[in-house]
């Protein structure tokens, strides 16, 4: 089976989850990240160098405050509870998205755990969060002006490589496979430039439900897709 060398997945589906047993989204959220260690400890045994996990976008910002404090606390007690397992795996954190509009405690604790994890490199574990792909491009077009404003580049050297270079993401190959959970058929503002050539998998289930086998269906899938970039 041919493993894709990055995944990326929009982990969707948290709040029906959650709906369809009467229970708080926030408990959808919470299974949501029982998801995110089998996952990932599957991407350390399938040999996936790079895993892109959507965790919350820049629209997510609209939800309600209560959601989005539930959300970001998760995410402090994921990273606190993981550590272990990032330095038994060589597992190297990576936040994109936009970090200024993160509250200075979690910025604090991110900053910690990627200069923590910086050595690694078995699974590269980027987290989307406070991400949003128009941004990102917009942000990279404002750097790169810049630079040509300064002279210290000509408007010809703007290649695809060195436009890359300017994405959140420009440590990482483009995904090779991207995956949603829950069965809607929209990318939501996710890694624009970097999916040009993605193999994309959606699968009804959603994000709560979704564990090693379903992980497994969708590298087997990719597997059997001929890849053919245009040509
Ligand atoms: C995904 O689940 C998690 C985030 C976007 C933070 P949702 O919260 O979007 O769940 P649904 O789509 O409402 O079911
Ligand atoms: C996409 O899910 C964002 C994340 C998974 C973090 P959303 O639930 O926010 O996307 P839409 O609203 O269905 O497009
Ligand atoms: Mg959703």
């Amino acid at each position: 089976m041919k493993t894709p060398r990055h995944i990326a997945i929009i982990m969707d589906g948290n709040g029906r989850w959650a709906k369809k047993r009467g229970l708080p989204r926030i408990m959808g959220h919470k299974k949501g990240v029982d998801s995110v260690k089998n996952i990932v400890t599957s991407c350390i045994k399938f040999k996936v160098e790079y895993l892109t996990l959507y965790a919350f976008s820049t629209e997510n910002w609209l939800r309600p405050k209560r959601e989005i404090k539930g959300l970001f606390r998760l995410l402090e007690n994921f990273l606190d509870n993981e550590i272990k397992l990032f330095h038994d795996n060589g597992v190297r954190l990576r936040i994109i998205g936009d970090r200024d509009r993160l509250d200075a405690r979690i910025r604090k604790k991110i900053e910690e755990t990627e200069a923590e994890t910086a050595g690694y490199g078995t699974l590269n574990l980027n987290i989307a969060l406070s991400y949003g792909s128009r941004q990102e491009i917009l942000n990279a077009a404002r750097m790169l002006s810049k630079e040509v404003k300064n002279g210290r580049l000509q408007p010809e050297q703007i290649d695809e490589r060195l436009f890359s270079k300017y994405l959140y993401t420009n440590e990482s190959p483009d995904p090779d496979l991207l995956i949603r959970t829950s069965g809607e058929m929209r990318v939501s503002n996710f890694l624009l430039w970097q999916i040009s050539y993605s193999e994309i998998y959606v699968t009804s289930k959603f994000w709560p439900d979704f564990r090693e086998p379903d992980l497994e269906k969708a590298i087997e899938e990719y597997s059997k897709r001929e890849r053919r970039f245009g040509k």
